[in-house]
C-alpha cells in the first residue's frame, strides 16, 4: 500500500508545509505544493535551497541529494493539478472554516483512494473531515517545528478516520524515518495538552512568588529538561503559549487544570512576547540573563546517614562513600538521609511545617527532585524555619563537597522540580486514562516533541507512583484547586 503513495500535495507553503515537503521530497517522493500567494511559495523554495546549500557546505549532505531534494519539489498555481495525488497534506493558517473549505474542493479534485491529511496543531480532525463525503480517509499528521529535524509526528485519528489511513499514516512516519505515535483528536493531541503544566505551573509559581523566572528555569534544567520554561516560553513567544492554553482550556470546558495563567495575559497586553519583541520573562537587548542566587561556600557535616532501604539518592550514597571528608553511615527505615537532627527528604507537596507535624524530627529539609543527581548540576533545597543556620550550613557544604551549586527555596508546597514533573505526569496519565493515547506513545511524544529527557511514566516508575500521588494530593489539599486532582489511573496503580 505505501510503495502506491508516490504524489504527494502540500498545501500551504508556510513555516511547516515548506518543511514537510523538504521530509517527503528527501524520501524520493514527488511532492506538488500549493500556496494561495504562489509568489511566497516560490520564495520559500528558494529559503530551502538556500538553507540546504549551506547543509552541502558543512558536508551535512551531497549536493546530489540537494538537487535531488530541490528537483522533486514542484511548486503548482492551482488546485486542480492536484488531480494525481495519493496524500494530500494541508498546512494552512490555523482556521477551521477555511481548512473544511480546502477539503470541500479538494475533494471533487483527488481521487477516493487519496490520504487527505492536516498537520493541524488545535482543531479537532473529526471537524474538519465532517465536510468530506469519505471523512474515513482523513487523519490528522501533526509535525513539529522544524519538520526536517523533529522526530515526532503525531498521528491523529478523527471519530470516523478508518484504521486503514490511520496505518497508513503510521507506515509513512516509519517511511520519512520518522517517529509515529497514535493519538484520538482531542484538545492538544497528546505533546501540546501533556506539555501544559510544564508552562502553566511555572508561572503559577512565579504568581506565588516561589522563585524568579532565572531560578527556575535553572533548577528545571539542572533536573534534567534541555530548556527552562521561562525560556522556552521567551522563544516560543508567550503570545503564540497563551494562545495554545486559552484554546485546550476552552475546548476542555474550563477545566482548571488548563486555566490560563494571568501573568501572560498581562504580558501579551504589554507588548511583551519574548524574544521577538526584545522582552518577555527576560531582556534580549544584549545584557547578560539576571545570576542565580547561588550558596556561598560552606563547611560540610562530619557524617551522614542514609536509608538502607530507601533508593532515592543511590547517587549521592555513592560518591560520598568515596571522599575522605565525610563519614556515610546507614540506618534502617526511616528517614532518607540525616544530618544531625535534620532529615532530609525528597519534597512531597507539602511545606517542611507541615511535614515536620507528622514526624518525629527535630528539623527537615525537603531536596527537589533531579533525574540524575549524580550528574545534575544544581541541587535545589528548603528548610523548616526553625532549622539552625550551622545545621542548615552543614547540609550545604555536603552537596558543595559534592560540586554541586546549592539553591535554597522558600518553604512552599513542593519544590519546582518536583512540583512540575508530578503533574506532568499526572497529565500523561490522564492522556492515558481518556484513551487519547497509549503508555508507550504518550513516553516517546514527550520525548521526540519536546525533547523530555525520559517519558513521563518512566519517570513516575523511577519516583514511585505511590510518591507521585502523595505529592498531587497534598498539592490538592493545599491549595483547594482541582488543578491537583490526581489521575484515576496513577491512583489505581498505587
Ligand atoms: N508553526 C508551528 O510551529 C506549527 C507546528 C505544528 C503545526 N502547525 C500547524 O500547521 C499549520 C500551518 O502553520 P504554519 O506555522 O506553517 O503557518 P504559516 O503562516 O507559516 O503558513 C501558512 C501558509 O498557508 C497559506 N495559506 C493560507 N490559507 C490558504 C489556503 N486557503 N490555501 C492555500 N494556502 C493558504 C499562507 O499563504 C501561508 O503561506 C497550522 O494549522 C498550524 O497550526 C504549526
Amino acid at each position: 500500500m505505501l510503495t502506491k503513495i508516490q504524489n504527494i500535495a502540500v498545501i500551504g507553503a508556510g513555516t511547516m508545509g515548506i518543511g514537510i515537503a523538504e521530509v517527503a521530497a528527501s524520501c524520493n517522493q514527488q511532492v506538488k505544493v500549493y500556496d494561495l500567494n504562489n509568489a511566497f511559495a516560490n520564495q520559500a523554495k528558494q529559503t530551502m535551497s538556500k538553507r540546504l546549500e549551506s547543509r552541502v557546505q558543512r558536508g551535512k549532505i551531497t549536493a546530489e541529494f540537494r538537487q535531488k531534494i530541490l528537483d522533486n519539489i514542484e511548486i503548482i498555481s492551482d488546485l486542480p493539478k492536484l488531480s494525481d495525488s495519493d496524500l494530500v497534506i494541508e498546512a494552512i493558517v490555523e482556521n477551521l472554516e477555511i481548512k473544511q473549505k480546502l477539503f470541500t474542493q479538494l475533494q471533487f479534485i483527488c481521487n477516493e483512494n487519496t490520504l487527505f491529511a492536516s498537520n493541524t496543531s488545535s482543531i479537532s480532525i473529526t471537524s474538519i473531515a465532517s465536510v468530506l463525503q469519505q471523512p474515513e480517509n482523513m487523519i490528522g499528521l501533526h509535525f513539529f517545528n522544524p519538520a526536517p529535524v523533529m522526530k515526532l509526528v503525531e498521528v491523529v485519528a478523527g471519530l470516523r478516520s478508518s484504521k486503514k489511513s490511520l496505518d497508513l499514516g503510521l507506515q509513512l512516519c516509519v517511511f520519512w524515518n520518522k517517529t509515529g505515535v497514535l493519538a484520538q483528536s482531542s484538545p492538544g493531541f497528546i505533546v501540546n495538552r501533556v506539555a501544559r503544566p510544564f508552562y502553566g505551573e511555572a508561572m503559577k509559581m512565579l504568581q506565588e512568588q516561589v522563585a524568579k523566572p532565572e531560578g527556575m528555569d535553572a533548577i528545571m534544567t539542572s533536573a534534567g529538561f534541555r530548556m527552562g520554561p521561562f525560556t522556552l516560553m521567551d522563544l516560543i513567544g508567550i503570545d503564540i503559549n497563551l494562545s495554545v492554553s486559552k484554546t485546550v482550556f476552552a475546548s476542555m470546558y474550563n477545566d482548571a487544570r488548563y486555566r490560563p495563567s494571568l501573568i501572560q495575559e498581562e504580558m501579551v497586553a504589554a507588548n511583551l512576547l519574548g524574544k521577538k519583541t526584545g522582552q518577555g520573562f527576560y531582556r534580549y537587548n544584549g545584557e547578560e540573563k539576571p545570576q542565580v542566587n547561588y550558596q556561598s561556600p560552606q563547611q560540610a557535616a562530619k557524617s551522614i546517614s542514609f536509608n538502607s532501604e530507601c533508593t532515592l539518592f543511590d547517587a549521592f550514597k555513592k560518591q560520598l562513600s568515596n571522599l575522605d571528608d565525610i563519614i556515610v553511615t546507614q540506618h534502617q527505615g526511616g528517614v532518607a538521609m540525616q544530618i544531625h537532627d535534620c532529615a532530609i527528604e525528597l519534597s512531597n507537596g507539602q511545606t517542611c511545617k507541615e511535614r515536620l507535624k507528622t514526624t518525629q524530627q527535630n528539623h527537615l529539609a525537603q531536596i527537589d527532585l533531579m533525574l540524575d543527581y549524580e550528574n545534575c548540576p544544581i541541587i535545589h533545597l528548603s528548610f523548616d524555619k526553625n532549622c539552625p543556620e550551622a545545621t542548615q550550613n552543614h547540609v550545604i557544604g555536603v552537596f558543595q563537597l559534592l560540586g554541586k551549586q546549592v539553591v535554597i527555596g522558600k518553604d512552599k508546597p513542593a519544590l519546582i522540580a518536583m512540583r512540575t514533573v508530578c503533574l506532568l505526569i499526572n497529565e500523561a496519565a490522564d492522556a492515558i486514562e481518556n484513551g487519547v493515547c497509549n503508555e508507550n506513545d504518550v513516553d516517546l511524544a514527550m520525548q521526540k516533541g519536546v525533547n523530555y529527557p525520559i517519558g513521563l511514566i518512566a519517570w513516575a516508575h523511577k519516583i514511585g507512583i505511590a510518591r507521585v500521588v502523595e505529592t498531587l494530593d497534598n498539592l490538592h489539599h493545599w491549595f483547594g484547586d482541582d488543578r491537583y486532582r490526581v489521575s484515576p489511573w496513577l491512583r489505581g496503580r498505587v
